[in-house]
C-alpha cells in the first residue's frame, strides 16, 4: 500500500479560466491511497525510524495532533506497521474524518476547549500531545509543524512536477499550514536551479503571513500559529483567500472541469485568478491540489451549508448553459 504513494497525476486545466493565455496543471494529490497529500508526510516522518528499529510495533506509540488529512495519512501509516498512534483532535473534527481514523486502528483524542489565551484549538491540541508524550512511554511525537522530514517529502513532489513539465514551471501555487509542501517544493526548486515564481496560498484571518488571527470555517490551509517551518520556508509572493472565495472556486472547478476538490485546491484556483493579470502570455502555472471534495460533501458542497454561511451566492459559479448544440451521432 504503501508504494503506492507519490507519483500522483498531473493534469491540465484547460477550461478553468476560458481566455487564458497561459497554461494551468493541477497536482492531483487525492489519489494518494489515504487520500491527501499528507501521505506523503506521514510516511516520510516514520520510514527511516521504523527501518532503524527506533519505532517497534510491540512498544512505540505515536502521538500527532491533527484534526484532518495528517491524521488519517498517520493511521495509514501506523496500522502498515502494527504501531500503535494515538491522534490528538479537537471539537471540529468531523466526523468522516473520525470514522476514518477509527477504521484505520487509531486512538482518538478529542479536546474540547480551545486555548484560554488565544482562542485557538491548535494551541491547546499541542498542549494535550506533550501531555501525552511525557506520560505514555515509549511516545514519539512527529511534529509536523516543526519536523525537517515534512518538507523533504514534498521534494519528490515537486521532481514529480517539474519532470512532468521537462522543467518548465513558472508559478507554482501552494496553500499553507505547517507549509511543509511549499517548502520542500521551493527547496527543490532552488537546488535544482528553477526560476519558478512560488506562491503560498494563506486564509484570511491565518496566522502564517497575516497579522491578525480571525475565524476560518475551511479546513486544511491556514494556522492559527505560524509554525516553526515558516521560519524557512520561501515564498516569493503570499496571497490571502477567504472563505466565500474558496467555495466559489471549489464549486467553479466542479462546474468546469468536473474536478470534485477539498477547499484549500479553491483556494489555489483563487490564488491564480487573483494574480492573472500579471502572469505573462506562455507561461506555465502549476496548483497544488492537496485532496478531495469528498471530505466536504457535507460544506463546501452543500447547498444548504453554503446558504447558511453566505447566503444566496450560488449565481458567483452557476453560469449559463452552453448554447453549442450537441452535434448527434
Ligand atoms: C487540505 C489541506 N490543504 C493544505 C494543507 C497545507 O499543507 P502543509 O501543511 O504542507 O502546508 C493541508 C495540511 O494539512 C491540508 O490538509
Amino acid at each position: 500500500m504503501l508504494s503506492a504513494i507519490g507519483n500522483t497525476p498531473l493534469i491540465e486545466l484547460g477550461k478553468l479560466i476560458p481566455d487564458a493565455r497561459f497554461r494551468v496543471f493541477a497536482k492531483m494529490e487525492r489519489f494518494n491511497p489515504a487520500g491527501s497529500v499528507k501521505d506523503r508526510t506521514a510516511l516520510n516522518m516514520l520510514i527511516d525510524l521504523v527501518r532503524r528499529g527506533r519505532l517497534s510495533p510491540d512498544r512505540s506509540v505515536v502521538v500527532e495532533s491533527s484534526s484532518g488529512n495528517l491524521g488519517v495519512g498517520l493511521a495509514q501509516v501506523c496500522r502498515y506497521f502494527g504501531l500503535r498512534f494515538v491522534c490528538v483532535v479537537d471539537a471540529r473534527t468531523t466526523e468522516r474524518n473520525l470514522a476514518m481514523l477509527q477504521a484505520y486502528g487509531a486512538e482518538v483524542e478529542v479536546v474540547t476547549e480551545p486555548d484560554r489565551s488565544t482562542g485557538e484549538f491548535l494551541a491547546a491540541r499541542l498542549r494535550r500531545v506533550r501531555d501525552l508524550v511525557a506520560t505514555i512511554p515509549y511516545a514519539y511525537w512527529p511534529n509536523q509543524y516543526g519536523n525537517a522530514l515534512n518538507p523533504a517529502a514534498h521534494q519528490n513532489t515537486m521532481r514529480e512536477i517539474a519532470e512532468a513539465l521537462h522543467g518548465r514551471v513558472d508559478y507554482l501555487f501552494s496553500a499553507v499550514s505547517t507549509t511543509g509542501t511549499m517548502h520542500g517544493c521551493s527547496d527543490y526548486i532552488r537546488a535544482h536551479r528553477m526560476t519558478t515564481d512560488v506562491i503560498a496560498v494563506d486564509a484570511v484571518g491565518s496566522r502564517i503571513f497575516g497579522d491578525t488571527v480571525g475565524p476560518r470555517l475551511i479546513p486544511g490551509h491556514g494556522a492559527g500559529v505560524r509554525p516553526a517551518l515558516a521560519d524557512t520556508a520561501h515564498a516569493d509572493d503570499a496571497v490571502f483567500v477567504s472563505d466565500l472565495e474558496c467555495v466559489v472556486e471549489c464549486r467553479r472547478l466542479l462546474h468546469r472541469e468536473a474536478v470534485l476538490a477539498g477547499g484549500s485546491s479553491g483556494a489555489t484556483v483563487a490564488a491564480l485568478q487573483k494574480t492573472a493579470y500579471r502572469i505573462p502570455d506562455g507561461a506555465t502555472c502549476v496548483l497544488i491540489f492537496p485532496d478531495g471534495g469528498d471530505r466536504y460533501l457535507d460544506t463546501i458542497y452543500s447547498d444548504e451549508w453554503v446558504a447558511t454561511h453566505f447566503g444566496d451566492v450560488a449565481h458567483l459559479w452557476r453560469e449559463a448553459p452552453q448554447v453549442a448544440p450537441l452535434v448527434a451521432g
